[in-house]
């Protein structure tokens, strides 16, 4: 019967798309499928990033009119006509203004990007989209397809379909699972495999490409380390990072967006191959170096930020830049020693080198350079005061993350940036560690955790969030009472952090959905609106009102039912 249907390239062809919609069949009739119950739809398995329990489940009557089968094939068709005329091959009939191009022929091949079927020094232009580190399990999520599409697109395509499963050996993530158990952490050991696995594949597109080439990365991670382990690849595969953009990528109402601080763009990194240099070339030092880094950062920031790029975002977009001169100016050493770090931090495989420099440092002097730019920007009181470690780590927790929840390892990179010891001064204080995430506390839990210290000018944060837990649970005045009898109403450091503080918590909207919000949002809510009536009681001539618009809505409208998610 394959015999008889087959006999042609266009029968194949149509076959193979079958196939394909059958695939999308079966993604609408599992067990995970929803009832999406405001658009009135059939939501299917990946549409969202979890294996949460739903309220409604459904399943898509295979046969029935413009649903089912009609439905799949027509998208099917649909997302096929959309990639012909992405690659320019549509001929519509319509009128042409220009003359016609030749059509350039196109090849798709399925093989690792480690290991490609091409040329050496053949190829203009390589656009790549990485996986993101450890964003998604491509592999292990296309098991369900393969399964069915080996039964069908399998019988025209066996050599696609040798594998029991996908391949996972080869795939370029950083999956912990693949080393449960294992000496030196799962974590480590996934982000090591995926640096290595990402700088062959770099190597492989180095090779095909021509000398005068050029190679497109797509990235983006709100983890730094991922950022390291993807700049150490490009390196060490010999490319230079020469141009780097932001792009807005990701729906702003994804619900993981919302509540855990996930990064909206991604950055492209144009690169180049480098310029072999000499064997006996000395290596730069990276304490000249970095100041280079500092003014490429400073001079991008403010573009960035007018172009509506913010929180975390505003951090990524400043790695491009930062990177851009770290490549350029590798190989590179440190001229003084730096201190090994603790057992934790540290790399258990790596012999610690105390003159060696990666990415991550270049990172760092991009992140102090944000900081500092923020600080100025949530501060516009002209006093411009210092407003202790402690005080500044929680404003910009908040002005980066936009979010009660973050990476525990970005709140650590934070710590280093304002020069404190994470472990030691910043958790348990203001935060909790749940996982691999930190948890920001509101004034009433520091104070009902025993973390709450004394009102006075030794740190600001401590004597706000006694206002603000004042305020809440008195009066106003009472608040305004506890900051005079410190004599700190006219304080100029009391006055940059209220004002600072009022630019980052979230705004108490009150929730108009059906979920209840986060209690650790509500929490810095309710500080929010004790600390801003407490600036119209008492500082309205001294502390600006707060740029609300720069700043999260606590409205979490039906965002569970709602959201339409895609995965990168
Ligand atoms: C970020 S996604 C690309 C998504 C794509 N741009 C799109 O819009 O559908 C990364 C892709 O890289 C693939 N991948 C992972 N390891 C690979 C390897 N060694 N060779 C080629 N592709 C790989 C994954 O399967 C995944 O499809």
């Amino acid at each position: 019967m394959l015999a008889q249907c087959a006999g042609t390239d266009l029968d194949r062809a149509a076959m193979t798309y079958i196939a394909l919609a059958l695939d999308k069949m079966v993604n609408y009739n599992a067990i995970q499928v929803r009832w999406h119950a405001s658009r009135e739809v059939v939501a299917g398995v990946f549409d969202r990033h979890n294996f949460s329990f739903y309220w409604s489940y459904a399943e898509m009557a295979p046969v029935i009119t413009s649903n089912g089968y009609g439905w799949v094939l027509g998208n099917t068709g649909k997302a096929l006509g959309e990639l012909i005329g992405l690659l320019g091959q549509a001929s519509d009939g319509g009128l042409q203004f220009s003359p016609p191009r030749p059509k350039p022929p196109i090849h798709i091949t399925c093989a690792s990007a480690d290991s490609l079927p091409i040329e050496d020094a053949s190829v203009d232009c390589v656009v790549m989209d990485p996986p993101y580190y450890d964003n998604v399990m491509y592999a292990e999520l296309s098991d369900f397809f393969y399964v069915w599409l080996k039964r069908t697109a399998g019988l025209l395509y066996p050599d696609l379909f040798i594998g029991h499963l996908t391949d996972k050996d080869r795939e370029a993530v950083a999956n912990a699972a693949k080393f449960a158990g294992q000496k030196g952490g799962a974590k480590n050991l996934a982000g090591r495999d995926y640096q290595r696995r990402m700088a062959s594949i770099f190597k492989e597109q180095r090779r095909v490409l021509k000398p005068d080439g050029i190679m497109t990365v797509m990235f983006t991670h709100k983890a730094a380390g991922a950022w390291d382990a993807l700049a150490a690849g490009l390196i060490d595969a010999g490319f230079t990072i020469t141009a780097s953009w932001p792009v807005n990528t990701e729906a702003e109402s994804s619900l993981h967006i919302r509540e855990k601080s996930a990064a909206r763009s991604t950055i492209f990194l144009v690169c180049r191959v480098r310029e072999t240099v000499p064997a006996n070339a000395e290596s730069r030092y990276w304490e000249e170096v970095e100041p280079t880094v500092r003014q490429a950062v400073r001079a991008k920031v403010k573009e960035f930020q007018e172009a509506g790029i913010g929180g975390i975002d505003l951090y990524l977009a400043c790695f491009g830049p930062a990177l851009q001169v770290f490549t350029e100016a590798w190989p590179l050493t440190r001229g003084t020693a730096r201190p090994q770090p603790k057992t934790k931090q540290r790399d258990l495989f790596e012999e610690f080198d105390p003159y060696a420099v990666r990415p991550e440092d270049a990172l760092e002097a991009a992140r102090r350079e944000v900081k500092q730019w923020r600080m100025e920007q949530l501060a516009t009181v002209k006093r411009q005061h210092h407003l202790g470690a402690l005080t500044e780590w929680y404003v910009l927790a908040w002005d980066a993350f936009r979010a009660p929840r973050f990476p525990a390892d970005e709140a650590l990179k934070l710590a280093r940036v304002v020069g404190l010891d994470f472990d030691q001064d910043v958790k348990k204080k203001v935060c909790e560690v749940k996982g691999d995430d930190v948890i920001l506390w509101d004034s009433v839990t520091r104070h009902r955790n025993g973390s709450l210290g004394h009102v006075s000018a030794e740190c600001m944060l401590d004597t706000l969030h006694w206002a603000a837990k004042t305020a809440r649970e008195q009066n106003t005045g009472a608040a305004q009472s506890l900051i005079e009898s410190a004599h700190l109403i006219g304080d100029p450091t009391l006055l940059t952090a209220l004002e600072a503080l009022l630019n980052v918590l979230p705004p108490g909207v009150a929730s108009a959905g059906r979920k209840k919000p986060d209690a650790n949002l509500a929490g810095a809510a309710n500080d929010f609106e004790a600390l801003e009536r407490l600036r119209k009681l008492a500082f309205a001539e001294t502390v600006p009102a707060p740029k609300i618009p720069e700043q999260i809505p606590l409205e979490l409208p039906a965002l569970a039912e709602d959201e339409d998610e895609s995965a990168d």
